[in-house]
């Protein structure tokens, strides 16, 4: 394999740490370019250290005086803004790792896919929100996506060497998160400390807030919707609590596909970084006889009704998943700083979308337009469920 120079968007969180960990142990395969960050200065600068980078951004203007004294003398350059940021994506690298949470995610993909990089997207929000501008801005430069979520990896790799028209449909699979058998009584008491205590992935903080609404599953809808090109009613849900089965391609024929493996992102994360080749990982094999048995169930969703909100989206287009992404992600944070309830969340999703035009964005600028208003709107709504 050729070296690869690589930039990890949001290098300090969960998907950027596997992506680290893996780049470390494969040192002659990779270089890196630039690590980037929101806040956290000593993982940013540690890393930057480590690895040799030639460029460290943090988002937090205030937070760049304390980020130039710790590689002081060491040859990577450290920067915060927008422009720092998309050179990060788009400057002298070859692979670009979007793991920046939320929609703070989407300028930056589409910095790398527009300079025609190859893209490991984790960055699910930014689909969510622009999916059909950055599959055609990908089509116009000639950039590759390739899916880190694991559900979506699990899917692409199911496709490889088949064709598209026999492709009956997906089925992606999903944990059923920690509240999985809770009722919608139970779910209404439960803190931030039992929503982010997922049974079988450790993830940061807001992904496994969404696993608990099942609002993950729903944003993966929409992300396999414009990844893949299927609509809404090939894309199946099926939870499998073990999270053995990543996701499975249902053919023409009657064949399913599946991709399995242990529940650790850095085996997603490695067939990306690779790809098209393959990558050793430090993740546990996979011992089907150890794990003894698989199981399935419908969702549900009325206890989830993310579910039914995100595919509405969906269908609706336009402004309508901005909408639900943007109240989501304000919900969600409101949540962990317990200002709302549990069962709040799809509340004021739902609140927030009926509010909402269907007008489609034109260009990334509308869309952030659009998120900046629901987010505005999911604020004075909140205002009314928390009083
Ligand atoms: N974690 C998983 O296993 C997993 C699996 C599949 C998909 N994903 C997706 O991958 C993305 C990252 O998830 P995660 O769990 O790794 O999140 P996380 O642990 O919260 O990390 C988020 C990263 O983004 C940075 N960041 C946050 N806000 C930012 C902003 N406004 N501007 C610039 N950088 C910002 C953070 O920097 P600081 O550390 O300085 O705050 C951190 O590096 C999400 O879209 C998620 O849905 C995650």
């Amino acid at each position: 394999m050729t070296v690869r120079r690589i930039s990890i968007l949001g290098a300090t969180g969960s998907v950027g740490t596997s992506t680290l960990d893996l780049v470390e142990r494969s040192r002659d395969a990779f270089d890196v370019f630039a690590l980037t960050a929101a806040t956290n200065v000593d993982k940013l600068a540690d890393a930057a250290l480590r690895t040799g980078a030639n460029l460290a951004v943090i988002d937090r203007a205030e937070l760049l005086p304390d980020l130039r004294d710790r590689l002081k003398g060491s040859g990577c350059r450290a920067e915060t803004g927008a422009d720092a940021l998309r050179e990060a994506a788009a400057g002298d690298v070859d692979w670009v790792m979007a793991s920046i949470v939320g929609c703070a995610g989407l300028e930056p993909v589409m910095a790398a896919v527009d300079a025609g990089k190859t893209v490991g997207l984790a960055n699910k929000e930014s689909l969510v929100t622009a999916g059909g501008l950055m599959t055609a801005a990908a089509a116009r430069s000639g950039s590759t996506i390739l899916p880190v979520d694991s559900e979506h990896n699990a899917i692409f790799q199911c496709l490889q060497g088949h064709r598209s028209q026999d492709v009956a449909k997906l089925i992606l699979t999903a944990s059923g998160g920690p509240f999985r058998t809770r009722s919608r009584e139970e779910m209404a008491a439960m803190t931030p400390e039992q929503a982010v205590a997922h049974p079988n992935w450790s993830m940061g903080a807001k992904i496994s807030v969404d696993s608990a609404s099942m609002m993950n599953k729903g944003l993966e809808l929409i992300e396999a919707h414009h990844l893949f090109g299927l609509p809404s009613e090939r894309i199946a849900i099926l939870v499998h609590p073990q999270s053995v089965i990543h996701s499975m391609v249902e053919y023409v024929d009657g064949s399913v596909l599946a991709q399995l493996g242990s529940p650790d992102m850095r085996i997603p994360i490695a067939h990306a970084l690779a790809f098209p080749g393959r990558i050793d990982t430090p993740a546990e094999k996979l011992d089907l006889a150890k794990v003894a048995s698989l199981t399935f169930e419908t969702p549900d969703p009325v206890r989830f009704p993310a579910l039914r909100l995100a595919r509405q989206a969906l269908e609706a287009g336009g402004a309508q998943p901005i909408a639900l992404n943007a109240a989501n992600e304000v919900a969600v944070a409101a949540f962990l700083d317990r200002k709302i309830g549990f069962l709040d969340i799809p509340r004021l999703v739902e609140d927030v979308m009926a509010r909402t035009g269907a007008g489609q964005p034109q260009s990334i600028a509308e869309v952030i337009d659009i998120d900046r208003r629901s987010r505005a709107l999911s604020i004075e709504l909140m205002t009314e469920i928390a009083a």
